[in-house]
This record gives C-alpha cells, sequence and structure tokens, in this order.
C-alpha cells in the first residue's frame, strides 16, 4: 500500500501583526487533528507553525488532490479562524481566499505540497515551512541541494544518483492553468538556472530521481496575489523532500541553507532580506520578518510517524542565524533604494503605483537644448 505525505498550512489570524497564531488556535488544531487520526481519516498528523501560518502535517494512504483531505484542512482552517475572530486577533481567516470550499485547497489561499510514496525500509523525510517569502525560496536550496557537488557531494560519491535528477518548473505568472517545464540535470543544467534566477516567476514544483523514476521532492506553488489579484499576505510556502539512500542524504539537502540567502518577502511582501533557518513554532518579529523557514525531520513507517527531529535547533546554525540578521541589516541599512525593495512588478502593496501615477502628471517636459 502507498503512503501519501500531505501537507498544507494557511495563515489564519495571529497574535499582535502578523506574528504568530494563538495558543487557543494551535491547541484547536491538534484536537481537530487527533480526531481526524480517531476517525481513521488519516493514520497520523502533526500541527506546527512557523511564523504566522498554521501547518497540518497529515499521513494517509488516499493519494494526492484527495478531496477528504483538503476538506479536512480547509474545515480545519475555519475553525482556527472561527477562535481568531472570537480572541479579536489580527487577519482572522487571512488566507481563506474563498467562500466556499470546491474540492481542493489549491487556488483557495492556502500552500500545500503532497507526495505519495512506497515507504521504503526506513523512510526519512524533511518538512520545510517559511513565513514572509513566496515559494520561489526554495529554488536556490532545492537546486543546490539536488544538483551541485558542492552540496550534494553523493553526485560525485554515490553511484545512485549520477543520472542526475529532472525538476519540474511551473510558471507561476500563468494563472488560466498549470504551465510546467521538465528539465534534467546534468544535461539542462544551465537552462534550468536560466529559469530559477527568477524565483518570482518560475518556482520548482517537484524534483525526480533520473535513475528511479522516484519523486524526490514536492514543494507548494501558490501566489496568494496571483489568486487574489491583490496583496493578502505573502505565500508562506511549504516543501517535503525525502532524503538518504539513492536521495540526497539529509545533511545535503540542508547544507545549502547555510547560505541564508536572499529572498523576496519579509515587511509587506516586498523586500530583500536573508532567510534565517529556524526551530519550528518561531515567531515574527524585527520588520515583520525577517523570512523564516523551518525543517522538521522524520521517519514514516506503516503511515506513522516518528517524533520530529528539529533541524535547524542545533548550535551550528546559530552562526547561520547570526549572519542572516547581519545579510538583512545590511540590506535594510540601505532603505527602499533600488533592489533591497521589490521591483515594480512584484511589489505587493499598490501605494508606489498610485504615487507614480499622481507625480507622473506633475512632470514637466523640457526640450533638449
Ligand atoms: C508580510 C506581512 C506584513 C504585513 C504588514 C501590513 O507578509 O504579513 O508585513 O504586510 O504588517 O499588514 P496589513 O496590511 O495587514 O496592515
Ligand atoms: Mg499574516
Ligand atoms: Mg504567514
Amino acid at each position: 500500500m502507498k503512503t501519501t505525505l500531505s501537507i498544507i498550512k494557511a495563515d489564519t489570524g495571529s497574535v499582535g501583526g502578523h506574528n504568530k497564531p494563538s495558543e487557543l488556535m494551535v491547541k484547536k488544531a491538534k484536537e481537530v487533528v487527533e480526531n481526524g487520526i480517531n476517525k481513521g481519516l488519516f493514520t497520523d498528523g502533526r500541527v506546527t507553525y512557523t511564523g504566522d501560518d498554521i501547518a497540518l502535517l497529515m499521513v494517509h494512504s488516499k493519494g494526492v488532490d484527495h478531496p477528504d483531505i483538503h476538506k479536512f484542512a480547509w474545515d480545519t482552517f475555519l475553525e482556527t479562524t472561527k477562535i481568531a475572530k472570537s480572541q479579536g486577533l489580527y487577519g482572522a481567516g487571512q488566507d481563506l481566499l474563498k467562500d466556499a470550499f470546491s474540492g481542493n485547497v489549491r487556488g483557495m489561499g492556502p500552500g500545500s505540497a503532497e507526495i505519495e510514496i512506497e515507504e521504503r525500509a526506513a523512510e526519512p523525510f524533511i518538512v520545510f515551512a517559511g513565513d514572509k517569502c513566496g515559494p520561489g525560496v526554495f529554488n536556490y536550496p532545492l537546486f543546490e541541494g539536488f544538483a551541485s557537488p558542492y552540496h550534494n557531494a553523493g553526485l560525485l560519491l554515490a553511484p545512485e544518483m549520477k543520472a542526475g535528477f529532472t525538476f519540474h518548473i511551473m510558471d507561476v505568472n500563468y494563472t488560466e492553468a498549470d504551465r510546467v517545464i521538465s528539465l534534467k540535470v546534468p544535461e539542462d543544467y544551465y537552462d534550468i538556472c536560466v529559469l530559477l534566477r527568477d524565483p518570482n516567476h518560475y518556482v520548482i514544483e517537484s524534483v525526480v530521481e533520473n535513475a528511479t523514476g522516484l519523486v524526490a521532492a514536492v514543494a507548494s506553488t501558490a501566489r496568494l496575489h496571483n489568486i487574489a489579484g491583490k496583496y493578502v499576505g505573502k505565500d508562506d510556502p511549504v516543501a517535503i523532500v525525502r532524503s538518504q539512500k539513492q536521495f540526497p542524504s539529509t545533511g545535503e539537502i540542508l547544507s545549502p541553507w547555510a547560505l541564508a540567502h536572499l529572498t523576496l518577502g519579509d515587511n509587506r511582501g516586498s523586500h530583500h532580506v536573508a532567510v534565517m533557518p529556524v526551530k519550528q513554532n518561531t515567531i515574527i518579529s524585527y520588520f515583520d520578518g525577517p523570512t523564516i523557514m523551518s525543517a522538521a525531520g522524520y521517519c514514516v513507517h506503516e503511515g506513522k510517524l516518528t517524533e520530529a527531529v528539529d533541524y535547524f535547533d542545533q548550535p551550528f546554525w546559530d552562526v547561520v542565524r547570526e549572519k542572516a540578521s547581519l545579510k538583512t541589516l545590511d540590506m535594510r541599512a540601505q532603505g527602499f533604494y533600488g533592489p533591497t525593495m521589490a521591483g515594480m512588478d512584484e511589489l505587493e502593496y499598490t501605494g508606489v503605483v498610485e504615487n507614480l501615477k499622481r507625480l507622473n502628471e506633475k512632470f514637466v517636459v523640457r526640450k533638449h537644448v
């Protein structure tokens, strides 16, 4: 029997500004997930939060895109929204962009990543959850972790991986349907770079191992402003990555996160800052950020999860966090000039556009002398 791992997350309200869900909301989500397990809807589940987003990890045998699982997640977020409203929390129901559930959370606000697998004898995997960033945050670490021997030493040392990986990359600006291209490393290495260099337009949807055809990684691709037509909060993506044996080791997948790479997100979804690797259940603070990413490792066995290993809760990452703070402070020191703030096409709030329109009328044109 196959096992499906589903991670579905949403911001349904937060204490303070966009900082963290309340204890009551998290408690409620945990109770509901416990009920889901007891009723046999799924075999195991976990509830965590990253900044202001609650993430539900569910293990089941129903396959990806199953309406029962998606409806369960949607209903759970309605429950946490109800609590957020009753407590007068900020942004209650923020990511629930549609009124009625229609079979799948995709296109409705919550972010999701799902993978159906034949469990290996030992099945280690990592769940990534980010806040104050878009799905393109995974372009750098997933590509490097799978395709670059700088991080994935297995490409040189483990014969199983020599045939490389196929990257399925989505054009997230195309909203009528899913527009996807499939490219392989090593053959298409440079073409992949051409796309991934623009992480607000092209994002990795999944990674498949060439030698075995096994899906190694999946990531959410939702861009909320493309769904809502306006800024309603950053997308705050999730990803699931399998590790070890025929896949990169856990450490190889985590290695690129040590760069604390720059991404678009942070305050008003409109600033370039460094991604800070954080423990699970970390809050948001400085400048409505910084952009954060948590990584939880599990093994799944016959539909049951082990306890989580909280990968970024390890002394090594303290120095990376410090580096991320310094990089972010460096960007922030330049305020709104040039590359620190998003370009016009990515500015999430419309104020600049309106201001420019007003100022445009005040320009005078002087002839060249
Ligand atoms: C970024 C984010 C925050 C808000 C900011 C203003 O993703 O959630 O930076 O954009 O706090 O929030 P509103 O517009 O809700 O007052
Ligand atoms: Mg929010
Ligand atoms: Mg969020």
